[in-house]
C-alpha cells in the first residue's frame, strides 16, 4: 500500500506526539520536485529544504552564498511534490540575522511564495529577538545549534562542536531559550552523544540529529549523501544507503555507448 493511499498531513503536532510516545523522527533533506516526491512517498516524517542546497546544488563551498530567491525556488519546488511531510526551509544567511524586521520578511516571503510549513533559523541567544518576531506572526520555527554552517568562518572548521563545558552550557541554554520562546523542534548538529542525550531529555520539544548521535528524537541527512550521490563528502557519521553516483555513471556510460554505436534508438523506439 502507497504511503499516499490514507494521506494524514505530517504536522509540528504531529512531531511532538511522536517525541511524547517514543517514536523517533525521520528527516532528509530536499531541494527539487522529482527528489522532494521520493522522499516524502518513502515515508519521511520532515523534509528540509536546506541552504544545503548551496553546496549539492550550486557547487558553492559553504552555504553562505545562497540568496532568499533561490531558497524559495527551491522550497517551491519540494512543495509541489509532498503529499505527506511537514516541509521546513532554512531562511538563508544574511536575510535574518541583521534585524528581526528583516528576519520577519525573510519568513513571510518563504510561507507565502514557495508554500512551506516552517522555517528554520541557526542560532541561540544572538538570534533570539528574530526568533519571537517569526514566531509571532504565527510562523512555526525550528532552531538549530551545535555545528551551524552559516557561522563557519567563525568556527574555522567543521569539527564536532560544544566539547568544552563553556560550549555545552551555552548551547543548553540556547535550546531552553529556544524552547520558552516557541521554537517547535531543534536541529543538532555534530556535538557529543552525551550532550544530545542531555538536550534531548531536558527538553520538551523534539530534537532532530545530524552527527549528534542515537539520542535525539529524530535524525536528518542530507539526501545526496545517504545516496551516494556526493561521494567525496565521508563523515564517520553518515551512513550510506546506496551508491548512486555509481549507478548512474554506469546508466549515462552505456547511452552514450548506445548512441556511439548507433544502437539508441531502436525502430521500436521510433516513430
Ligand atoms: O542545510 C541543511 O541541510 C541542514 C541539515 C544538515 C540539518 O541544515
Amino acid at each position: 500500500m502507497s504511503v499516499h493511499s490514507e494521506i494524514k498531513r505530517v504536522t509540528t503536532h504531529i512531531l511532538q506526539e511522536m517525541k511524547n510516545r517514543g517514536e523517533k523522527i525521520s528527516c532528509l533533506t530536499a531541494y527539487d520536485f522529482s527528489m522532494g516526491r521520493i522522499v516524502d512517498a518513502a515515508g519521511v516524517d520532515l523534509i528540509l529544504v536546506g541552504d544545503s542546497a548551496s553546496n549539492v546544488m550550486a557547487g558553492h563551498e559553504t552555504t553562505l552564498p545562497i540568496t532568499l530567491d533561490q531558497m524559495i525556488y527551491h522550497a517551491s519546488s519540494v512543495v509541489k511534490a509532498v503529499k505527506r511531510a511537514l516541509v521546513v526551509v532554512d531562511i538563508p544567511f544574511g536575510s535574518y540575522q541583521g534585524d528581526s524586521t528583516e528576519a520577519l520578511r525573510s519568513a513571510i516571503r518563504i510561507m507565502k511564495e514557495s508554500g512551506a510549513h516552517a522555517v528554520k533559523m541557526e542560532g541561540g541567544s544572538e538570534i533570539k529577538e528574530s526568533v519571537v518576531r517569526v514566531l509571532s506572526a504565527g510562523i512555526p520555527v525550528m532552531g538549530h545549534l551545535g555545528l551551524t554552517p552559516q557561522s563557519i568562518y567563525k568556527f574555522g572548521t567543521y569539527s564536532v562542536r560544544a566539547k568544552e563545558d563553556v560550549e555545552a552550557q551555552k548551547l543548553i541554554e540556547d535550546a531552553l531559550m529556544l524552547q520558552e520562546c516557541g521554537a517547535f523542534g531543534l536541529v543538532l548538529e555534530k556535538i557529543p552523544s552525551t550532550l544530545t542525550k542531555k538536550v534531548s531529555e531536558s527538553l520538551k520539544i523534539p530534537t532532530v540529529g545530524i552527527g549528534a548521535g542515537p539520542d535525539a528524537d529524530g535524525q536528518i541527512l542530507v539526501v545526496h549523501d545517504m545516496l551516494g550521490i556526493n561521494k567525496e563528502f565521508k563523515p564517520r557519521f553518515l551512513r550510506r544507503y546506496a551508491d548512486l553516483d555509481s549507478i548512474m555513471h554506469d546508466a549515462i556510460a552505456n547511452y552514450v555507448k548506445d548512441v556511439k554505436g548507433k544502437d539508441f534508438p531502436n525502430e521500436k523506439e521510433s516513430y
